[in-house]
């Protein structure tokens, strides 16, 4: 229910009005070769679906840390995944967080933000961030709603992450979820 209430408080942080199913949480996962990471960082928790598919993968040296930009969704995170670190605050200030844990880079940025509702600047700077604190080769994994391809926003950003990246691939659609949604798989 407090998913729902928060899309409608912020229609364009949230972009979708319920969480992510558990199929699409665990294909996220294992697209992202959690095995062989040493930090991973994970994007716009909301209530910490994913997070809890990620923590139970996660191998037991690597460190871990979520951004959630809703104060509602980092409590309701927190309480769905004890004693993990999620930050209050904006995947903007990826580089500061990394920093916070002794790292300059993530071999793993998990992102569920909502590309597709996103402005071109904020689409621009938030990419930028995430690619910067990237380190060489390393993953960087994020969802689309099949139908948000009709439209701009969607369109462009895949524009832009095929420009950025060395090697852009899609999953298929993973209809057990709503909306039906794809993953990108991107490498630095
Ligand atoms: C589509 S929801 C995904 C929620 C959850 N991970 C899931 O898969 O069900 C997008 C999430 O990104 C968060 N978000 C939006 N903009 C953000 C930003 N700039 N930094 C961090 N989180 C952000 C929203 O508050 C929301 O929780």
């Amino acid at each position: 229910m407090n998913f729902i209430k928060q899309f409608f408080l912020h229609p364009t942080e949230v972009g979708s009005l319920i969480p992510s199913s558990k199929t699409l949480s665990k294909s996220i996962v294992s697209t992202s070769n959690l095995k062989t990471k040493k930090c991973v960082v994970e994007l716009g928790t909301g209530n910490g679906v994913v997070t809890q598919e990620i923590i139970k993968n996660l191998p037991s040296e690597a460190i871990f840390f979520g951004i959630e930009i809703n104060k509602k969704f980092v409590e309701e995170t927190k309480k769905n995944c004890p004693n993990t670190n999620i930050y209050h605050g904006s995947a903007i200030d990826l580089k500061k967080y990394l920093k916070n844990n002794h790292f300059e880079y993530s071999d793993c940025i998990i992102s569920e933000l909502p590309w597709g509702a996103f402005n071109n600047k904020l689409q621009d700077e938030l990419l930028e961030a995430i690619y910067n604190s990237l380190a060489k080769k390393g993953d960087f994994i994020t969802i689309s709603f099949a139908q948000s391809m009709l439209f701009s926003p969607s369109k462009r950003f895949s524009q832009l992450i095929k420009k950025k990246f060395d090697k852009v691939e899609k999953t298929p659609i993973i209809w057990k979820n709503f909306p039906p949604a794809f993953i990108y798989h991107c490498i630095k």
